[in-house]
């Protein structure tokens, strides 16, 4: 039997043509369309306006799943510093007790049909929060449009994972239209020439002595990636790890810092088969002073243990570049290693068989439609 998985060795990534032939689902043409999707999120997201109630509200509660949920936790991390609201992003059917008519409840589905999502989004309906809804149709779309609640919706054909300037930029307005500009379009432009041109510089095309996303991608090929973040880099490091699991369908993990110096810190003393880990740093210009000395330390204890490191230090001058440089590096390198591995990116079959054999067994989507009937009704 032919194995599905086999591994390439590193002068695949210089070979444009094998690339293409690995690539199937056109993963990389999805990666690459991400400056151009941030620019058509900006123009989108300026047909979104809430009703002036929206204003009075007590916290932001982001409802999504997956790729779907990484832009709400890019938003968390990016608004901490500045919206003076409590913001959650729940990855789950049930909302916390404190969600009510005081909540602006946001449910972000690409597709729109993601059960827990839905649900969420069907409890925050019947606790009268305050709601919008993202997606790029499905049953979310239709909700919205029986029971009157604000939609944006987003243009389809992407995975949602490699939708995701479509599901964050927006978030960015919701926080403008309840009173809290957080990023302005000048700053987003700026971003945006960044993205672009760091991105050239990360497409098959350009060699691996010149390209970065290739360079980290080898250091990582056959290894254990665990990767270490802090503040609003946070959900840049879960993006890296979701990435790597999905696109090159790899065991990765994730922590933040300084948290990982109370607990995950005490792996590296004793370690069990270090020469397959590798440790990928995503270094901030923003973190705080006395993280900065906290993280050189741990970065003794990991190279006193002989084990690979690598530091990402994300460009841009601004909170928001920093995210999306990381992320589109992050990307990259997540593509490059299912290239590494001769595995199509695109696909997520398991993900897949199991949404429809659970679908098929809950039969979730036919009894929210009987509940969507029943609440426009009373509408
Ligand atoms: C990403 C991906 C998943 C989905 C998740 C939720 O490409 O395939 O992580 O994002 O299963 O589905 P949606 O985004 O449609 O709500």
């Amino acid at each position: 039997m032919k194995p599905e998985v086999c591994s390439n060795s590193i002068s695949v990534l210089d070979n444009v043509e094998a690339i293409r032939m690995i690539d199937k689902g056109n993963m990389g043409l999805m990666i690459s369309s991400f400056p151009t999707l941030l620019k058509e999120a900006v123009t989108l997201s300026r047909n979104l306006a809430l009703p002036r109630e929206y204003r009075n509200i007590k916290e932001v509660v982001i409802c999504g799943m997956g790729g779907s949920a990484i832009g709400g936790e890019l938003f968390k991390d990016l608004s901490q510093s500045i919206i003076p609201l409590r913001v959650s992003v729940i990855r789950d059917y049930d909302l916390p007790r404190h969600v009510d008519e005081s909540s602006l409840v946001v449910a972000v589905s690409y597709s729109g049909n993601t059960e827990e999502t839905l649900e969420s989004f069907k409890q925050a309906y019947e606790r009268g929060s305050r709601m919008i809804a993202i997606a790029s149709n499905g049953l979310l779309e239709k909700a919205c449009s029986k029971l009157k609640i604000p939609f944006l919706g987003v243009p389809s054909g992407y995975t949602p994972r490699s939708a995701l300037p479509l599901l964050f930029i927006p978030l960015l307005k919701v926080a403008e239209e309840i009173g809290f500009p957080l990023v302005g379009e000048g700053e987003l432009a700026k971003a945006h020439r960044l993205v672009e041109e760091y991105n050239y510089k990360l497409t098959p095309e350009n060699p691996l002595s010149r390209n970065p996303a290739k360079q980290l991608a080898a250091r990582l090929n056959e290894k254990l990636p665990i990767i270490y973040s802090m503040g609003h880099l946070k959900s840049v490091a879960l993006r890296y790890k979701d990435q790597i699991n999905e696109n090159a369908k790899m065991r990765a993990m994730c922590d933040q810092l300084p948290e990982a110096n109370h607990n995950e810190v005490e792996a590296w003393e004793k370690i069990d088969f270090k020469e397959l880990l590798h440790v990928v740093f995503i270094d901030s210009r923003f973190k705080n002073p006395y993280l900065a000395e906290s993280i050189n330390q741990l970065i003794s204890a990991i190279e006193k243990e002989g084990v690979g490191l690598s530091m990402v230090k994300p460009l841009g001058e601004t909170m928001l570049e920093e995210m999306l440089s990381a992320i589109i590096l992050g990307d990259w390198v997540s593509y490059y290693l299912a290239i590494l591995r001769g595995v199509d990116p695109a696909p997520v079959r398991l993900i897949s068989d199991l949404k429809k054999k659970h679908d098929e067994k809950t039969r979730y989507s036919e009894k929210f439609e009987e509940w969507l009937g029943k609440s426009a009704k009373s509408n």
